[in-house]
């Protein structure tokens, strides 16, 4: 027996061994590098910076960028703390994308920003940009070269300023998150075109899962997203991924939008739908809460479009538990 227990605990130790000089090794190592695979093509970008792609990048950045870019203090895109995010992976700011060479982003090209916002790669580092940011690799090549034209606008809040929060320091989780679940994404093989009005489905689908990327929060789970193939992502708008609320404690978890009858939104009109996506209004009264922030930037006929892609989206059944508000009794809902 005590020879038994002998083996045991020297086995045990080989395994704490093993473990702690994994860890060391994460620690040290830290968030992983990538080659920088611009091709002559991407290096050599410059995207067309007239008023109408300006006026499109503003339009889109509105609903992607600016909440999480945008700084109150300084009323323009210097970054924010983002108290959103799970306190396991520690302080996350987002930074300075104004003008500025030094701070912000001034010195980078239009293919550094279109590298960077395709995959999660920094161009020039070659740096891993863990999840807190997100790459948009469905965007079409339309719509993501207008976002570029806007970075590059006149728009005030993007004037250059030198006010910076420093360069995020990733803790020992996301270091080990980022060398063995998450990766960078691959530039798309092919062109993307948006499809236009005269296939809503088609348009929608686009609108859903190429530029806003709603099927990423209406999903079964953050951790099981196929972003490269999202129809293919369990639990496909179906809801149940629980987010936070800006305080970073209450749960707000998101909703089935497939046609379920009982549990999704199958007895919605298409008129309730475009109410709740663009100004955040429930059918029965009341506000949709953050993160659902109202989509007003999308137009009428995009929602409409989103709806028509919904009806041909599989239905799932699943009940979630809604967020509801303290203080508030059953009687006033
Ligand atoms: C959910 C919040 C969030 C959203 C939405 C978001 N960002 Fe970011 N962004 C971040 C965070 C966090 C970082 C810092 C990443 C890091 O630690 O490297 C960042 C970094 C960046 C950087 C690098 C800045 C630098 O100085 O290194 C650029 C450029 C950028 N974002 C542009 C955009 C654009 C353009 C959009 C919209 C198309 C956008 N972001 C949407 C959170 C966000
Ligand atoms: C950042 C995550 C996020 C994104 C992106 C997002 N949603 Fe939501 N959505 C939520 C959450 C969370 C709720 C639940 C809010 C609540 O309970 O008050 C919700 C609720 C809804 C509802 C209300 C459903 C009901 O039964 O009350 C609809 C409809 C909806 N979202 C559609 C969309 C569409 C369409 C898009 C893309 C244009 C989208 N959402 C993008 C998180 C998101």
């Amino acid at each position: 027996m005590k020879r038994l227990f002998k083996i045991l605990l020297y086995a045990l130790g080989v395994v704490v061994l093993f473990v702690g000089i994994f860890a060391l090794y994460i620690q040290m190592k830290g968030i992983p590098h990538y080659p920088v695979e611009m091709t002559e093509a991407i290096k050599t970008m410059q995207v067309p910076r007239d008023s109408a792609h300006v006026a499109e990048g503003k339009r889109i950045s509105s609903m992607l960028c600016r909440e999480c870019h945008y700084s109150s203090e300084t009323q323009k895109l210097t970054g924010s703390y983002r108290s959103d995010i799970p306190k396991e992976f520690g302080d996350v700011y987002s930074l300075n994308i104004t003008h500025d060479p030094t701070h912000g982003i001034g010195n980078w090209t239009d293919g550094e920003l279109y590298y960077f916002l395709r995959t999660g790669i920094r161009p020039q580092t070659g740096a891993y940009v863990p999840p807190f940011m997100p790459k948009f690799p469905r965007m079409s090549d339309e719509d993501l070269k207008s976002v570029i034209a806007w970075l590059r606008s006149s728009d005030p809040e993007l004037a250059a300023d030198s006010h910076e929060f420093p360069p995020n320091k990733s803790n020992f989780l996301v270091k080990l998150l980022a060398n063995v679940a998450f990766k960078p994404l691959p530039l798309p093989a092919q062109p993307i075109i948006e499809p236009d009005s005269s296939n809503p489905a088609a348009l929608g689908k686009y609108v859903a899962n190429g530029m806003i990327g709603c099927f990423a929060c209406h999903s079964a789970d953050l951790k099981t997203l196929n972003d490269l193939d999202p129809e293919k992502t369990p639990g496909y708008y179906g809801g149940g991924t629980a987010m936070l609320d800006m305080d970073g404690v209450t749960e707000v978890v998101t909703a089935n939008i497939t046609m379920d009858k009982e549990t999704g939104i199958g007895n919605w009109t298409e008129q309730q739908f475009v109410e709740a996506v663009r100004f955040g209004k429930k059918p029965g009264g009341g506000l949709l809460h953050y993160p659902m922030t109202p989509h007003s930037a999308l137009s009428d006929s995009e929602v409409k479009a989103v709806y028509a892609y919904l009806k041909t989206v599989p239905v799932i059944q699943h009940k979630i538990e809604r967020y509801e508000e303290k203080g508030m009794t059953s009687k006033s809902q």
